[in-house]
């Protein structure tokens, strides 16, 4: 289980004086449970995940997976996987090597970590795709190589900020009942963040709206 205690972050732009994006997050998503965060651009969705995942520190407050404080764990120690629509994928790697990344970062043997590869490939339709480069890839493609990559390492908790927004409309809905199945098959903790309302109720059995720092239920 991931949990999230009370935790806190501001904000100093430059020259400005310091603004509050995060302010006492609590917030519990089980196995197989997927959260959906909305929020308004600019509320802090990104700066939260990033907190789970360990790439920024809070301020405040505690980040715990399965009872134990993992606040000042660092993000390759925690076993999650993060998944952006930005740089999702590694250009100057090849669609096999991308998905084997985090295997071969564990410690895997490389020629060990491309066979699994291989196979997570397989299971995504994507084999015939495992030696091209990522900008050969649609978009769409890209995002199924992303989540294969993301879930090669069998992470505890998946972390999706926006997965699909740079996908067209028919796209994303294709892609998120694919998505779905493939997330519910595993026993992670999901966080899944997106502009997209529907989008949002489709994935999430609870959903929450990030406003003025704070998490509000909305269903
Ligand atoms: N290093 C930083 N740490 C925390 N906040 C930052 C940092 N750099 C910029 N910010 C500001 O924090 C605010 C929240 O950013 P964040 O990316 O979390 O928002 P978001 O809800 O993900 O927005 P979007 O929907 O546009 O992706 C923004 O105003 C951003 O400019
Ligand atoms: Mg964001």
């Amino acid at each position: 289980m991931l949990e999230l205690q009370s935790i806190a972050k501001r904000w100093t732009p430059k020259g400005a004086s310091p603004r509050v994006l995060l302010q006492d997050i609590n917030l519990q998503v089980q196995p197989r449970e997927t959260v959906a965060l909305l929020g308004p651009s600019g509320s802090g969705k990104s700066t939260l995940l990033k907190i789970i995942a360990g790439l920024e520190a809070p301020d405040a407050g505690r980040v715990l997976c399965q009872g134990q404080d993992i606040t000042a764990k660092p993000p390759e120690r925690r076993g999650f996987a993060l998944m952006f629509q930005d740089f999702a994928l590694f250009p100057h790697l090849n669609v096999q090597d991308n998905v084997a990344f985090g295997l071969v970062e564990q410690g895997l043997r490389r020629n060990d970590a491309r066979e699994k590869a291989q196979t997570m490939l397989q299971r995504f339709g994507m084999q015939p795709y495992a030696r091209s480069k990522v900008w050969q890839l649609s978009g769409g493609e890209q995002q199924r190589a992303a989540l294969a990559r993301a879930l090669i390492t069998e992470p505890k908790v998946l972390l999706l900020d926006e997965p699909f927004s740079a996908l067209d409309a028919d796209l994303r809905q294709t892609l998120r009942a694919e998505f779905q199945a493939r997330i519910t098959s595993s026993p992670m903790a999901v966080v899944w963040v997106t502009h997209d309302e529907a989008e949002a109720r489709s994935v999430g059995a609870r959903g929450f709206r990030l406003v003025d720092g704070r998490l509000l239920p909305v269903w």
